[in-house]
């Protein structure tokens, strides 16, 4: 690349971006110089934002060999308190927690001051502890993006349950297999969810997950008044059981390495991971990263349109607005409900001012044409960000340019379920961006890239992205398993955290991530294990075996293709097509739908019976003339009759 190609890469950072900022550029030198050489000064500061119980004397206190991450470790706080109580006894009980905006646009729009707020959720943590949840029991969230979803979360904080959120486009087989694997005897769920004018049976899929696996007790929030069937004894109306809680329940003091939650991700081997998030770190990252990288100003609007069942939901609409004092709008529908223009309908009617979107959600607006955008006014709007995957240059500019209308910052903000917050993007105020990277680390966060045989590489360079220092949002283990975690992150290169991501640093310094290099793939947001696929189809009992991949997909960026082969006088027609999209979507949720189906006699594998998925990965990226060396192939002509099959769809 030349000098020039590199400066025309630039978008330069609007100065109104610079006006009133909380972090020019200066500051942010400064200050990430300060976190790096003096970091426990650095989050002793931060964590002064935050009310303790105790105060925390010591700040920093982890290895990652062996592995041991602790923050704040002799302090005591209660996240509930400080994301809710706080501001109401600050004075700013009037003030707006959350924005609720139905899935029917003519629907009841709810308002929720932190006065309100509070009581919400002590009403919420009264009917749990009725029921009989205590401190460190583990509790299941199976929600609409309804503000009691965010209500269940804090009260469970309240009370300190660990809570475990489950999406709500997850199946009974997928609640059933997390339930079990943190031992949850209690669930809160709805009658029906509703996306773009649907149902989702939520209650339904509880019942049939609770076929499998015991639980003590449901407690079911009435949202659509859909039929429902309620088992005695153990299932209970929200609004019956609630209704005669005491109006007061204190917040119970927590140690800052005490569980706050557990969050189930996909991983490249073996079931969804319990990733366990602790509370002190956690909050001090995500009050740290939420102000910080969003730039909030008091009295903003800011709407993050990811699920609650997500780590994006559980940190930026609930945790991180929250502890800023911030209003943070939930919105229940989906982007082309009931048009293509929701999003903007939605900015516009809120007077939303900072957005947060993925670029799937970008791309498949995108494709609608830019009348859904420029009918609303948008003038409200003054930051724009993205989160979930790579964002390609061609996307970027249409949310900077028609979106922004070419004068807003746009922030691509990489992170991980794992990391619990923000890692690397460009501050509004201090970076100029580049379409396509996420720019720079954020304060204490240390990137190094290195070669397959873990060499460091320095300057600019492409490699797998690691982090050489603990962050206080760092996950801590893995629920029940840490020799996982311990394997899983920390094993491939020692002594670092591995985030399977491959990346590359440019001259100046920005990162941009490149996907996953291990058997994860990346379809519309959502992290998806090839081997959970792979496990679903096996279970059919017409499939013998099953090799998935990740395909270039123009609005999911990622999707799943599936090579499959079949058992002996089996016959592949389209019925079975059909049944096998049904079959997974059942196992795992409608997120796992394979976009391809590739029925093949035989899968390459090597002479030691290793399938290649080097060469399947090619074949579905229709790159036909990389393949590599298939040589050690135990027979070579399978990967021709791929290759022709593959052409003939
Ligand atoms: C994986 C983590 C972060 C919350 C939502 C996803 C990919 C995420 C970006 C970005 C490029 C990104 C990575 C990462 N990813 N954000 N801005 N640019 N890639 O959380 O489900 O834990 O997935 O998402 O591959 O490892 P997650």
């Amino acid at each position: 690349m030349t000098d020039a190609d590199a400066r025309s890469q630039w978008v330069k950072r609007p100065a109104a971006a610079t006006e009133g900022t909380n972090c020019p550029l200066e500051e942010y030198q400064a200050l990430y110089a300060r976190s790096i050489e003096d970091s426990d000064a650095f989050w002793a500061g931060q964590a002064q934002r935050l009310d303790w119980i105790t105060p925390p004397r010591t700040v920093a206190n982890w290895s990652y060999d062996p592995v041991s991450i602790k923050w704040f470790e002799d302090g005591a706080l209660n996240i509930c308190h400080n994301a809710v109580d706080r501001h109401v006894a600050a004075g700013h009980g009037e003030r707006l927690a959350l924005i609720f905006e139905p899935d029917d646009p003519a629907g009841e729009v709810r308002r929720i001051t932190y006065a309100e707020l509070q009581a919400e959720v002590i009403r919420m943590a009264n009917t749990l502890k009725a029921m009989g949840v205590a401190k460190g029991d583990r509790v299941t969230i199976y929600m609409p993006m309804v503000p009691e979803g965010a209500f269940a979360m804090l009260a469970c904080a309240r009370i300190g349950a660990i809570h475990s959120v489950i999406f709500g486009g997850f199946s009974p087989e997928a609640i059933a297999g997390r339930v079990e694997d943190c031992e949850s005897d209690w669930i809160v769920t709805a009658d029906e969810g509703l996306r773009g004018g649907k149902r989702i049976p939520l209650k339904a899929n509880v019942d049939a997950a609770l076929d499998k696996v015991p639980a003590k007790a449901v407690l079911v929030v009435r949202h659509t008044g859909g039929d429902v069937s309620m088992t005695p004894g153990r299932d209970h109306w929200y609004h019956e059981l609630s209704a005669d809680v005491a109006s007061d329940c204190p917040c119970e003091p927590m140690n800052a390495e005490d569980p706050l939650f557990i969050l189930y991700t996909s991983g490249s081997t073996g079931s969804p991971k319990g990733v366990l998030h602790t509370t002190g770190g956690y909050a001090v990252w995500t009050e740290t990263t939420f102000r910080y990288v969003f730039d909030y100003r008091e009295g903003e609007v800011f709407w993050c349109t990811a699920d609650i069942g997500w780590v994006t939901g559980h940190s930026y609409i609930v945790y991180g607005p929250l502890l800023n004092g911030a209003t943070a709008l939930m919105f229940e529908g989906v982007p082309n409900y009931p048009d293509h223009d929701r999003f903007w309908a939605v900015c516009e009617k809120h007077k939303v001012n900072i957005f947060y979107t993925a670029p799937t959600a970008i791309r498949a607006l995108m494709r609608e044409g830019e009348s859904h955008v420029v009918k609303h006014d948008l003038s409200a709007l003054r930051l724009l960000g993205s989160v979930g995957e790579p964002i390609n240059p061609e996307a970027w500019r249409w949310y900077h340019d028609t979106v922004g209308k070419g004068e807003l910052p746009v922030i691509d903000t990489w992170w991980q379920t794992e990391t619990g917050g923000v890692m690397i993007t460009t501050l509004p105020g201090a970076h100029d961006m580049k379409p396509g990277s996420a720019g720079r680390p954020f304060f204490g966060v240390c990137p190094q890239l290195v070669d397959n045989e873990g060499e460091v590489l320095d300057g600019a360079a492409s490699g797998n992205l690691c982090i050489t220092r603990s962050w206080p949002g760092q996950a801590r283990t893995v629920y029940g398993d840490h020799a996982r975690f311990v394997q899983t992150y920390f094993s491939t290169y020692s002594g670092k955290y591995f985030t399977g991501d491959g990346c590359r640093r440019d001259r100046d310094g920005y990162y941009w991530i490149t996907g996953r290099v291990d058997d994860v793939i990346n379809v519309s947001g959502h992290r998806m294990g090839t081997a959970e696929v792979e496990s679903a189809l096996v279970l059919h009992p017409q499939v013998s075996e099953a090799a998935v991949v990740g395909f270039p997909h123009d609005i999911k960026g990622q999707g799943i293709y599936c090579y499959v082969t079949l058992n002996a006088g089996e016959v592949a027609d389209d019925d079975l097509t059909g049944a096998l999209r049904a079959h997974v979507r059942k196992e795992i949720g409608p997120i796992a739908t394979p976009d391809h189906l590739h029925f093949t006699p035989a899968l390459p594998k090597t002479r030691s019976g290793k399938i290649m998925r080097r060469i399947l990965r090619k074949i579905a990226e229709n790159e036909f003339a990389a393949l590599g060396d298939t040589s050690t192939l135990a027979d070579p002509s399978v990967v021709d009759a791929l290759i022709e099959g593959r052409k003939n769809r």
